[in-house]
């Protein structure tokens, strides 16, 4: 039975408490990617507002891996080390942990925001981007990738990060491989899971000869809404694989990007945010905008039924990767009140819970937690903060494209 407000450790990460924020691209870095004095601003909010740990929004390990989000955080280059370690030493005079989330988006990009050709394990395109079909992957570029992954997360020790994160959910490259449905390879690096999970495993042990013991968690999908894509058995053996390859800690998250609003759910579909602000809508103009309005919620419902499910989503199945793997778990997703962490941590159901658009609202949720302010988060997850990132720094509109 876990408490919320005591201490822990993931390896030799000392956590404050059980409730981590969950990676939250913000659009604060500079164009190159550095974090800028703004970000360092809202993560020391959050470190102030009582979060156990801050894992950090994804980072770049190289340039066709950049996401299309606004000034997405990179670290592919040793020159950034210094300005990283800006934000780790002062998110630590707070006494907080801060991890760095890596990622190579694959497919789920723009080749605008990029300038590069998107590329994925196989060569099929994304419904949701609806760029041009992406190249797949050769070996040598797949091995160049791995020894990315790795000399970022020797940065990142370098830079005093407490661990790193590496990105296996949502879609994003890694994810890719993992899943039947987008990884199609006839090689070692795609078919029986000892495959898919080939490069995973490879950047844990390229990455191991540099940190030695260095904390490595990753947050992975438990289950997607994909043909033959992710399911829970299969997340379990990948857990077990994971326990293998020495992973410090699992954040069980679930689906991808083309599932809609399964990752971040929401009630209705964010049909203001998305005509004012999405790549796709807001470059259309007004008149057809004013037709489509009354549309886009019942077309986007045919193609991507909105889930049911709207509160912590994924408890579950990190339960059950949590009964089968002896390995600390971390379960995010449409966690809001205090009585739901309360039950997770209780109930063993998972080691730590993870909250994102919580922490927007209300950078110091935890502390309001703690001093019983509030029982609740205030965030009506209208999802407009997800749908704006392309075109700007995060915010919480609370509903409102205009206040
Ligand atoms: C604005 C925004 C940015 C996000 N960026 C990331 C990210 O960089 N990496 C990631 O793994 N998840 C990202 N997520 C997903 C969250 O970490 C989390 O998995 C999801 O929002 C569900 O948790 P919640 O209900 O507590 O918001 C983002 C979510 C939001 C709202």
């Amino acid at each position: 039975m876990h408490q919320i407000f005591e201490t822990s450790n993931i390896g030799s990460i000392k956590l404050k408490n059980r409730i981590i924020r969950s990676a939250t691209g913000d659009g604060l870095a500079d164009p190159d990617g550095r974090p800028t004095e703004l970000l360092i601003e809202f993560y020391t909010k959050l470190a102030i507002g009582g979060a156990g740990a801050i894992i950090t929004g994804f980072t770049g390990i190289q340039p066709n891996g950049k996401s299309s989000t606004y000034h997405q955080l990179m670290f592919d280059r040793d020159d950034f080390i210094d300005d990283y370690k800006k934000l780790t030493s002062t998110i630590h005079s707070y006494g907080t942990p801060i991890i760095l989330q890596l990622n190579h988006c694959g497919r789920q990009t723009r080749q605008k925001a990029t300038g590069l050709p998107t590329v994925a394990p196989s060569a099929r395109r994304d419904l949701y981007f609806l760029e041009k079909r992406p190249r797949e992957l050769t070996e040598r570029e797949i091995e160049e990738i791995i020894m990315n992954f790795a000399k970022a997360i020797a940065r990142a020790q370098k830079a005093g990060f407490d661990g790193v994160q590496l990105h296996l959910a949502h879609g994003f490259l890694l994810s890719e491989f993992l899943s039947s449905n987008m990884n199609k390879r006839r090689d070692r690096w795609g078919g029986t899971l000892e495959n898919k999970f080939r490069i995973i495993e490879r950047i844990f042990s390229e990455a191991r000869k540099g940190v030695g013991d260095f904390p490595i968690l990753v947050k992975m999908n438990a289950y997607d809404t994909r043909k033959n894509g992710m399911r829970i058995p299969e997340a379990v053996e990948i857990a077990k694989l994971l326990k293998q390859a020495g992973c410090a800690a699992i954040e069980v998250s679930c689906g991808v990007v083309n599932d809609g609003f399964i990752t971040i759910r929401s009630k209705q579909f964010p049909t203001q945010a998305a005509l004012e602000y999405s790549y796709l809508l807001s470059y259309l103009p007004g008149f057809i905008k004013k037709i489509m309005e009354p549309f886009i919620p019942l077309s986007t419902a045919l193609i991507v039924p909105l889930p049911k499910v709207l509160a912590k989503y994924n408890v579950e199945a990190a339960e059950i990767i949590k009964k089968n793997v002896d390995i600390p778990i971390i379960v995010v997703g449409g966690i809001k009140k205090l009585s739901d962490v309360e039950e997770i941590l209780a109930h063993n159901r998972a080691d730590y819970v993870a909250m994102s658009r919580a922490f927007i609202i209300e950078p110091d949720i935890v502390n309001r937690f703690r001093e019983k302010r509030q029982t609740e988060s205030s965030c009506i997850s209208c999802n407009y903060c997800i749908t704006c990132i392309e075109r700007m720094p995060f915010k919480c509109f609370y509903g409102k494209v205009r206040a």
